[in-house]
């Protein structure tokens, strides 16, 4: 997968399927599979660092799981995250955060938004960066957006959001992150975009699906939203294991005689 291939894809009208990931056991894993890209998101302050929103997460973190991450991945296409405000101040600040996560080993940034943000995005696209937008629930707006809510509802908020994606598609994105959108707007900005979609909370019409891996995993057994599906019972599986080796420690079965050195 390279960054020409997200249009490919579309053109061909196969799915694009984009997994979160942090740390470096993990990329190992999704390297051997068929997951197509792999997004370092800001979602790690919350499932990695245990933070309540993703606004507590800044280059530093960032860098740090982007560079665990391309350690494992082998050839996987990375999306580093720009964290809350990293691509707010200055040109110049916003330039260096770009070229940390790059030199971390991100081969594209994502960056939450687009109002005010048209030509950060055209100038780190033309500094030869690719950059993936992403609208509807942007979290990093979360106190603005009143909590975490569907975006895009009504007539006048979905033209909002259909105008916000064809300005993305200008600024020079690559592709689109759609967070929390009904399917419908999905579908319309989907239709209207030459650039591939990617929905999380946003129907099957999207060009592509983002899950968080912790959610997929269903190691997260305090959230359950509506777009979620649990491909595993990771909480409880990870239990079992965990209460086997307990038990196994202290009835004496662990260690055995060749889990140990005789001599
Ligand atoms: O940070 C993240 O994991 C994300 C996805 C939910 C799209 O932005």
């Amino acid at each position: 997968m390279n960054v020409l291939d997200f249009q490919a894809y579309k053109q061909k009208g196969e799915k694009i399927v984009m997994l979160t990931c942090y740390d470096y056991t993990t990329a190992r894993i999704v390297q051997d599979t068929d997951i197509d890209v792999i997004l370092v998101g800001d979602s790690a302050a919350m499932v990695m660092h245990g933070h309540a929103t993703t606004l507590p997460a800044d280059t530093d973190m960032m860098c740090r799981h982007v560079e665990a991450v391309a350690r494992g991945a082998g050839d996987k296409f990375i999306v580093g995250d720009m964290p809350f405000l990293s691509f707010r101040q200055s040109l110049a600040d916003t330039m260096r955060a770009v070229g940390r996560l790059m030199k971390a080993g991100a081969h594209a940034v994502k960056l939450e938004g687009i109002a005010g943000n048209e030509d950060t995005i055209a100038h780190i696209v033309e500094s030869g960066v690719p950059v993936m937008g992403h609208l509807g629930l942007t979290p990093q707006s979360v106190n603005q957006l009143g909590g975490y809510r569907v975006q895009g509802r009504g007539d006048d908020a979905a033209t909002a959001l259909k105008e916000a994606a064809r300005a993305c598609e200008q600024a020079g994105c690559f592709s689109l992150v759609l967070e929390c959108v009904p399917d419908a707007v999905a579908a319309h900005v989907t239709a209207a975009l030459r650039i591939p979609t990617i929905g999380i909370g946003a129907g099957v019409h999207t060009d592509g699906q983002v899950l968080v891996m912790q959610d997929l995993l269903g190691l997260n057994t305090d959230f359950k939203p509506k777009f979620v599906r649990r491909y595993l019972d990771g909480s409880q599986l990870w239990q079992e294991a965990f209460n086997r080796y307990s038990s196994d420690v202290k009835q004496g079965r662990f260690p055995a005689e060749g889990e140990s050195f005789n001599e």
